[in-house]
């Protein structure tokens, strides 16, 4: 099989350092053909460094979706303009995979959910995380021996870093998505927790801004009832003063308990469980360190894949998944102007 002709649009800082290292991993896959970008010296030097012709350089989004050499979009804007370019894919019948969150707010991410589910265009949300191979460790080898899920902890704090370059782009210090930091990494972390535990009921919050920069409230605690029952807090927020990276996902059931870290401090990420109903019959902790996947090549493979096939179905994250994601952070949002009472996630 040829490689697919892609086009990057938006060649900002993670196309540039992620996206672009990704793709010239998967040659036989992925061939950059096309990149625009709306300030367009960033695009010509993008396209400089990917091989892609100055000639294919573009001044506007919609040339980029007309030209027939590009078999799909690779789309890496600020994420209020996921819905332009979504409504472009659906206009010129052309498959269009685009970054996380999935809109800037609600409204647009149920606008993306309704054109995707009006075609059978492969559309995906490229949610890295939900293709984590801890996932699915935890899902089908952990889960299935601790008995009845009933609880979980799920913390992902860190100091405040001022060397963080995203920090200075214009669209995160004047967000225009609902949560700023907290929709931005904050879908990161509820597509993990809901991957492995199914979705959010309701949730009761309280989010607050420790640091101007952020532009909006980063910090939030929170307690959540899943779909099945299942209860738990949340904690979420990079922008404490020093302390220690700590991403922790504990899940308790009726025949033992898992723990699930993350932290960058670990050589490998690493599962720790231990089984039996008590104290008193308590096993053995056994752990698991990971040989992590290239989760940005993953969510390629997925997404070419189901282009290859003409089967939006094969897409691990469609707009709708990841609408989940996004709508957990309103209602927490929501929750926390009022005071934290619980909230009910909305459906697309
Ligand atoms: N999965 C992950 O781990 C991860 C990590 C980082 C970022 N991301 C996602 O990647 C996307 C880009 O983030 P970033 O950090 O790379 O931001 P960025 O550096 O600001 O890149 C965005 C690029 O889009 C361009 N742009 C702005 N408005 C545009 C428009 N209307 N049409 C075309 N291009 C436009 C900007 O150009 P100007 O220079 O003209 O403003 C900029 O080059 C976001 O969706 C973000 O959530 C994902």
């Amino acid at each position: 099989m040829a490689p697919l002709n892609l086009a990057i649009v938006g060649t900002g800082i993670f196309a540039t350092d992620t996206h672009l290292p990704t793709i010239k991993k998967l040659t036989s896959l992925l061939k950059p053909v096309v990149a625009y970008n709306r300030t367009k010296s960033k695009a010509e030097a993008f396209a400089a460094k990917a091989g892609i012709p100055e000639n294919k350089v573009y001044d506007s989004l919609d040339q980029v979706f007309s030209d027939p050499e590009v078999q799909f979009v690779d789309a890496l804007l600020p994420v209020q303009f996921n819905l332009d370019a979504v409504k472009l894919a659906i206009k010129h019948d052309k498959p269009i995979c685009f970054e996380k969150p999935i809109a800037a707010n609600l409204e647009q991410a149920r606008e993306i959910v309704q054109l995707s589910e009006s075609s059978e265009l492969p559309i995906m949300v490229l949610e890295n995380w939900s293709f984590l191979k801890a996932t699915q460790i935890l899902k089908k080898d952990i889960l299935p021996q601790l008995g009845d899920v009933v609880a979980f902890t799920y913390n992902a704090t860190g100091p405040w870093n001022s060397d963080n370059k995203y920090l200075a782009t214009n669209w995160r210090l004047k967000p225009e998505h609902i949560g700023g930091f907290l929709s931005d990494g904050g879908v990161h972390q509820l597509a993990l927790l809901t991957d492995v535990l199914g979705q959010v009921a309701t949730i009761g919050a309280l989010t607050k801004q420790i640091k101007k920069e952020s532009g909006a409230d980063d910090t939030l605690f929170s307690t959540i009832k899943m779909k099945t029952g299942v209860i738990g807090t949340f904690t979420y927020g990079s922008a404490f003063a020093a302390t220690d990276k700590s991403t922790k996902f504990k899940i308790y059931g009726t025949k033992g308990s898992v723990v699930y870290d993350w932290s960058p401090a670990l050589p490998k990420h690493k599962i720790t469980y231990q089984l039996g109903s008590s104290a008193q019959d308590k096993s053995e902790e056994k752990v698991i360190e990971i040989d992590e996947v290239d989760t940005f090549e993953e969510e390629f493979k997925n997404f070419a894949e189901a282009i290859e096939k003409k089967n939006k179905r094969l897409i691990r994250v469609p707009p709708t998944k990841a609408f989940h994601h996004l709508a957990i952070v309103a209602a927490a949002l929501e929750s926390s102007e009022k005071q934290g009472s619980s909230v009910k996630v909305e459906s697309p």
